[in-house]
């Protein structure tokens, strides 16, 4: 199982072929997906360890992927820390009790892991058993930054006044809000790997919303720690967000071992300003799928072409598969990374 294209990639050794998973796999552009969330709801099927089990696995049976992603979320962290949280159909997660003061932000407790969570940790095990090595695990949490977020706005948000206001007006209550954030965090990466993850995604979907010196002072400084604690069980760590082009050196502070990266910028551009030392996931525009199959084929080659065989690439989307993606041109784009990389080796 150390021997998988995925796990190698994440070292940057040489693979041959080139590894592909999709960020959101499991998910409703999927109707076995549709089947069961018709019968359970969202935080259901995420409490239930079984239900989770068998979401992960839809898309490993219908597709040749090289990782599964345990089905979860990175919001229900939220709710051991005292948050309430709810998935209200058409408007996305709803924090009802958001923190917007210095105290609310005190009030937040910070419990282990395993008993915060301790069905997502369930699942992982359940999930390794049922794999029996066909492909490696990736377990994942939200970022500091990005659960801070949604934590002060209380649910998705388009300028993140709410949150921005509170980095910048409360620096003290902040620091609190991250160093309990990065605690969490950190100790739940910790206990997935324990459970079984064999790889860890650090999801920072919304620091792109901030400048890049906004960033390096207040929301890095506790990614690299989560990273840091992640790495510490000696899986490979993979550090996402959005919008973070403007800033990609930077990202290579938090000391992940791949960067992914999203789709506003060529992917060998990105390399190149990441630099040596590091592999990189991604990165075709996740809407490129609706497209007729030979458009979607020309972009996977030109990443590919753009990638030239450097060792460490993990072919993604550059950001989460979006519902109604046509499941014909995901099975051909995963068909067609392995066929073609593959022959790319050969010639
Ligand atoms: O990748 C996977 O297949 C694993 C599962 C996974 C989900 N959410 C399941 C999910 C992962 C890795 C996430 C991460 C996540 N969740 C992020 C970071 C990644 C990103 O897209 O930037 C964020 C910001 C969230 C928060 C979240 N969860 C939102 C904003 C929403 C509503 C919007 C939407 O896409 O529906 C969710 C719900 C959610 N999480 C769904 C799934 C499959 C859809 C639930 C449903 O309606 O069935």
């Amino acid at each position: 199982m150390t021997d998988s294209l995925f796990l190698r990639a994440c070292r940057r050794e040489p693979t041959g072929t080139t590894p592909i998973w999709l960020m959101r796999q499991a998910g409703r552009y999927m109707p076995e997906y549709r089947a069961i969330r018709a019968r359970h709801s969202m935080l259901d099927a995420i409490r239930t360890p079984e239900l989770a089990c068998e979401i992960t696995l839809q898309p490993i049976r219908a597709f040749a992927l090289d990782a599964a992603i345990i089905f979860a979320d990175i919001l229900p962290i939220l709710i051991g820390m005292g948050l309430d949280l709810e998935f209200v159909k058409g408007e996305g997660p709803v924090i009802t009790n958001p923190v917007r003061s210095p105290a609310d932000a005190d009030a937040l407790r910070t419990p282990p892991a395993e008993e915060n969570l301790p069905y997502t940790l369930d699942a992982i095990r359940l999930v390794r058993r049922e794999l029996d090595g066909r492909v490696p695990l990736i377990g994942f949490s939200g970022a500091p930054f990005t659960l801070a977020s949604y934590a002060i706005e209380g649910g998705g948000s388009k300028n993140h006044v709410r949150v921005k206001s509170f980095m910048l007006s409360e620096p003290d209550a902040w620091n609190r809000l991250m160093d309990k954030m990065a605690t969490v965090v950190g100790d739940y990466l910790v206990a997935q790997a324990e459970a079984g993850a064999q790889a860890l995604q650090v999801f920072d979907s919304w620091a792109g919303a901030l400048s890049p010196a906004d960033y390096r002072a207040h929301a890095l400084p506790y990614a690299r720690r989560v990273v840091e604690r992640a790495q510490s069980t000696s899986v490979p760590v993979i550090y996402f967000g959005t919008d973070l082009n403007g800033m990609l050196p930077l990202l290579r502070e938090t000391g992940a071992d791949v960067i992914g990266v999203d789709w506003r910028i060529a992917i060998d551009d990105a390399w190149a300003q990441l630099g040596d030392g590091v592999a990189v996931q991604g990165n075709l525009d996740p809407v490129t799928l609706f497209a007729p199959w030979p458009q979607v084929q020309r972009r996977a080659d030109d990443i590919l072409a753009r990638v030239a065989k450097r060792p460490g690439h993990i072919f993604n989307l550059g950001h989460g598969i979006l519902p109604e993606t046509p499941v014909d041109n995901v099975r051909r784009l995963v068909d067609y990374v392995h066929e073609r990389s593959a022959a790319m080796e050969a010639s």
